[in-house]
């Protein structure tokens, strides 16, 4: 059985500009879509639900065994996921602060050697494509590498109802998400089968205390 997980990167529950939080329509969606699948589960990470502090304070600046209780779940939910969907409006053309600021929390080695998806929406016609190319940059430097298909809705509030289910064209949409969704799934289960041979750990151990400590030689204090 595979586990991924469903990050909704929207707390914005005020309107306008458009129908509050379409986000949730579009993780409902994603949920749906991966737990239909064979030997798969799905799980929404609403950052809503977590009440993150202010000011910020990730997760791995708490002593060992002595962060929050909200952090430290979601930690072990991210370290024994076995993939990701990424999900972001685009705001500004970037993707979401809700989502960058959830993920920031964690260290790359919880996702380390695990794929990602991205998927984007907006309310115009371009479906978020400008917040998706931001990601790939973020996502591959969290360690989970985006799979290279991408899903964009555009007009979000138009293709999906309240239930994340599609008002027209279902078919062809669950098509279009089951292009990403599949690639997720290949390299999660390429990914997982290959842990068993070799430990990711042994041959790129994360960095203890500081980000330099994988820079090249001669810049270790940078
Ligand atoms: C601060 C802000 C900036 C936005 N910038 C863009 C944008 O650059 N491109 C776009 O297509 N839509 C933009 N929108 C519209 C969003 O696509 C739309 O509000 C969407 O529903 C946001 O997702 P959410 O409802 O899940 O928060 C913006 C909305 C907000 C609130």
């Amino acid at each position: 059985m595979a586990h991924y997980l469903v990050f909704l990167g929207s707390t914005r529950t005020s309107t306008p500009p458009s129908p509050a939080r379409l986000g949730e329509r579009v993780a409902k969606a994603c949920e749906r879509l991966l737990s239909s699948l064979p030997h798969t589960t799905a799980e929404i990470i609403d950052p809503l639900a977590l009440n993150l502090s202010d000011p910020f304070k990730p997760h791995f600046a708490y002593p060992k065994n002595d962060a929050p209780d909200n952090l430290a779940a979601l930690a072990d939910k991210i370290a024994h996921a076995d993939g990701y969907v990424m999900v972001s409006p685009e705001y500004n053309h970037s993707m979401s602060p809700a989502l960058s600021h959830l993920l920031n929390h964690f260290g790359a080695s919880l996702f380390a050697f695990k794929p990602s998806a991205i998927v984007t929406y907006s309310m115009g016609q371009w479906g978020g494509v400008r917040a998706a190319v931001a990601m790939r940059s973020f996502l591959s430097e969290l360690g989970c590498l985006p799979v290279s298909a991408m899903v964009h809705i555009p007009k979000a509030q138009e293709a999906l109802n309240d239930d994340g289910h599609f008002d027209q064209d279902q078919e062809r949409w669950e098509s279009y998400f089951g292009r990403t969704l599949g690639q997720l799934m290949w390299w999660a289960e390429a990914a997982t089968s290959y842990k068993s041979h070799v430990d990711p750990a042994h041959v790129s151990p994360a960095f203890k205390t500081k980000p330099s400590q994988r820079n090249a030689p001669g810049s270790e204090d940078n």
